[in-house]
Parts: structure tokens; sequence; C-alpha cells
């Protein structure tokens, strides 16, 4: 029978109203990252009890990639996450959340020699091994009783070429990414782990990420399973592990109609139990989310700058916004042309006529932050709007080019009030990298 999606999804992306954002920009400055605290719970609670509904033996970890301020990363694991850490960097903020290492997992195509040993140092709950070189690094490192203690997991690239922007897919054959499943290289790379008596503890795969179309996360958690089955027939191995990465979409425009967490849960539980249905094997279920448990809870608060006008080819005139921020606070627009929904929110926006205008940033790149969009008619220098959707991969992702200093992260607490959670950075933070030679001084 085929799976049937339920209605589409409401709007329910976090918003400041006018007096919340006229008393944030005040107190902490533009451009600011904000974040619901209780929207991300819930968008949390929602995730894992839709995955616990479905399947009791379920484990939800916050891809810390998307967000790692160390606040948000402890509310995720408050709130019954583990964590995925895709680098030393981002072990060490959940550490100092106060996570502990067996409640994160390591992943990373090139890890370093130290990375994995920081990691075992710190009683990593498992290892996500991406390609032969780590294998042997690994049986090089796993001495002693670590070869029985620490779980290995395989990362897989089950071929599946996903419906999302190229730079975001990742689980088609031509990937660096994991072992692939078709020319044999991610048997051989399970065989090998068992031949070196590692504890393999079972097998990933995440095949891209804003997937609105889910179809190829449910191909790869079948051919995961379908792989789980045959290294049980051909080699004896019982997978105690399956996991099928993150990638659900978000709502950055209403044209984004993302399937909603239970059914998107349902989808996934019911294609790999009923692919695995038989074969004894019963694994925990993982999945690691990063952008649908953290993108919809933030927004970024910008303040305009300039206004100006000026003579564009095809459409005669072009308006152009600038902002006090841009590329260095969120690069997904020139990375991937991605869309953003922008709102007027001091003033509040009236019901009046709007205007088209582009939004640009304050860099020296031509920035075009949101081309062609939609704002109030009497939009002024010094009104406040704000970018909704940009809790993941926008602090995450921030730079200092330009030498901007990187924003700070308001959270809007669950009583009302609010506190910084990462501070903007400093003008000595700014300098204290660089080094001036006796002879340039
Ligand atoms: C291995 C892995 N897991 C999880 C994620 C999280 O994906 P998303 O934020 O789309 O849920 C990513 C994103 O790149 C990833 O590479």
């Amino acid at each position: 029978m085929p799976f049937m999606i339920s209605s589409p999804i409401a709007d329910s992306r976090f918003r400041l109203t006018e007096s919340v954002a006229v008393e944030l920009a005040n107190i902490y400055g533009t451009p600011l990252y904000v974040v619901d605290e209780a929207h991300f719970r819930t968008r949390i609670r929602t995730y894992l009890n839709a995955f616990r509904a479905a399947y009791a033996k379920s484990e939800i970890s916050l891809a810390s990639k998307a967000n790692s301020t160390m606040a948000l990363v402890k509310i995720a694991y408050q709130e019954g996450c583990t964590i995925d850490v895709a680098s030393e960097g981002e072990l060490r903020v959940a550490l100092a959340a106060g996570v502990p290492g067996s409640k994160c997992h390591l992943h990373g195509n090139n890890k370093q020699r130290d990375e994995l040993q920081f990691a075992l140092d710190n009683g990593i709950g498992h290892i996500v091994a991406d390609n032969f070189d780590e294998i042997e690094l690994l049986d090089e490192l796993l001495v002693g009783e670590l070869k029985q203690t620490t779980k290995i997991v395989l990362r897989l690239a089950p071929g599946v070429d996903p419906a999302t922007h190229a730079k975001i897919s990742t689980g088609q054959a031509d990937t660096k990414f994991g072992f692939n499943i078709a020319d044999g290289s991610a048997e051989k790379a399970a065989t090998r782990c068992l031949e070196l008596g590692f504890n393999l503890y079972g097998f990933h795969c995440h095949v891209g990420s804003q997937l609105l179309d889910p179809e190829a996360q449910r191909s790869g958690g079948e051919l995961i399973a379908l792989f789980a089955i045959e290294m049980l027939k051909k080699h004896g191995y019982t997978a105690e592990y399956l996991n099928v990465g993150g990638g659900l979409g978000v709502q950055y425009t209403s044209k984004d109609q993302p399937m909603g967490m239970e059914d998107y849960c349902r989808l996934i539980v019911e294609t790999v139990t009923t692919t695995l249905s038989g074969s004894g094997i019963d694994p925990v279920l993982g999945q690691e989310p990063g952008r649908s448990l953290v993108a919809e809870s933030g927004l970024t608060l910008y303040r305009v700058g300039v206004i100006k006008t000026v003579p564009a080819q095809t459409i005669g005139r072009r308006t152009y916004v600038a902002v006090d921020g841009g590329l260095s606070d969120n690069p997904r627009p020139a990375l991937y042309g991605s869309k953003y929904t922008v709102e007027r929110v001091a003033p509040a926006p009236n019901e009046g006529d709007s205007q088209t205008v582009t939004v640009s940033g304050k860099h020296c790149e031509t920035d075009k932050l949101f081309e062609d969009i939609a704002l109030p008619a009497d939009l002024k220098v010094g009104d406040l709007i704000q970018v909704l959707c940009t809790g993941a991969y926008n602090a995450a992702m921030a730079s200092n080019y330009n030498r901007y200093q990187r924003p700070a992260m308001a959270l809007l607490r669950e009583d009302g009030t609010h506190t910084l959670i990462q501070r903007r950075e400093t003008w000595e933070e700014m300098l204290s990298r660089d080094l001036l030679p006796d002879d340039l001084k």
C-alpha cells in the first residue's frame, strides 16, 4: 500500500514581535541571531515522540554542525538527544556543555589521528568510519580494551541521488563520503573491521540535506537495511544499529513544504522494518537531523542602513536595501542560492503597499542576500527586518570576511526573558591571531 502523507505543514516558524525585536536590537545590537528556546524544545520533542511512537528502539542525535552553540547543544541533550559531532571542535563544544563523550558520535571523511585520539580519550559513544585509511588508523589507535569497547559504525554510500542542491547532496555514488555499497567497498570495509576484531556496531548513511521529497532517505534506509541482511547471510554479522542520517527539510519560504516529522518517521521506520522483517536483525534505529531541529527556531535581526535605487537592465530600476550583515553571517544565499522569508518587524509591517527590493549585505562582494523580494513600500533606513529560519547553518558557517565581528546570539527563554548564548566577537579577539614579525613592527 502506498505511504499516505497527511496535510501540509502549517507555518510555525519562530518570529519576533515588534516590541521584543526593538528591545533585543537595542540591548544586543544588530545583526543578531535570535533563537527561541520553547520553539527549539518543541521541535526536538515532536521529532523524538514521533520517532519513538513509530519505533521503540530509536535514537535521535542533534547534528551539531547545524548549530553548535553550546547552550543549544545542551538543550538538545537535556531533551534526550545524543550529539553528532563532525570534528574535534564540535566534540569539544559538546563536552564543554556537559554532554558526556559517550553520548556523542564522531563523523568526518578525513579524521586526523589527534582528533580520533581525543575522541577515544573522551570515551566517544561511537565513531562513524568513512574510509579504509581510517579503518587502518583506528586499528593502530584501538589498543587493549579499546578494541572491544569502542563502537564502530560504517558510513555507507548507498548510491541514491536526492532531489536537492548538488552542494548538500551526499548519498550518490560519486561522493567523498563513505563506502560504496554497489562496488563492494562497503562489504570489504565490514569484513576488514570484523577481521581486525573491531566492535562493529552497524551502518550509517546520510544522503543529503533540505530534502522536501523523502524518497532518497527512504531508499537510503532500505539499501542499508538490505546491506545489513547481506552481511548477516554472507558473514554471520548481525548489525545492532542502523542510522539513516538527517536531511528532513524545513520551510525557508512558504514554497517549501517538507514532510511532517510524524509522517517522515513512520515512513523511515516502515521502510527499514519491512526490509528487515524475518531477517532476525532488530537494530537500534538512529537519525541525526540538524536543520529540521533548529533552523525554524532561529532568525536573524538586521537593521536597514542604506536604501538605493539604481538603473537595472531588464526591469528599469532596482532598489537595494543594505543591511548591517551579509555574507559573513549567512553565506547560504551565495553558496547555494538559498531563499529566505524576510519581513519588516519594526515598525510592524502595515497592510499597505509593498515594493520589490533586493536586500544586500555590506561585504565587498555582490553579497546579494535576498533578491527581488517584497518589503513594505514605506521601508526606511533604521527599520528592523527579520530573516526567518536562520537557526541552522548560519552562525555555524559564519566567517570574519572583511573583518566583521561574528554576531551575537540571543536566546529567548521559556519564561519570556532573554539572555546571550554567544556574544559578539570583540575587536581584541579579531586581532589576537595576527602576529607581526619584529622586522615589520
Ligand atoms: C553525516 C550527516 N549527518 C547529519 C547531517 C544533518 O543534516 P540536516 O541538517 O539536513 O538534517 C549532515 C549534514 O550535512 C551530515 O553530513
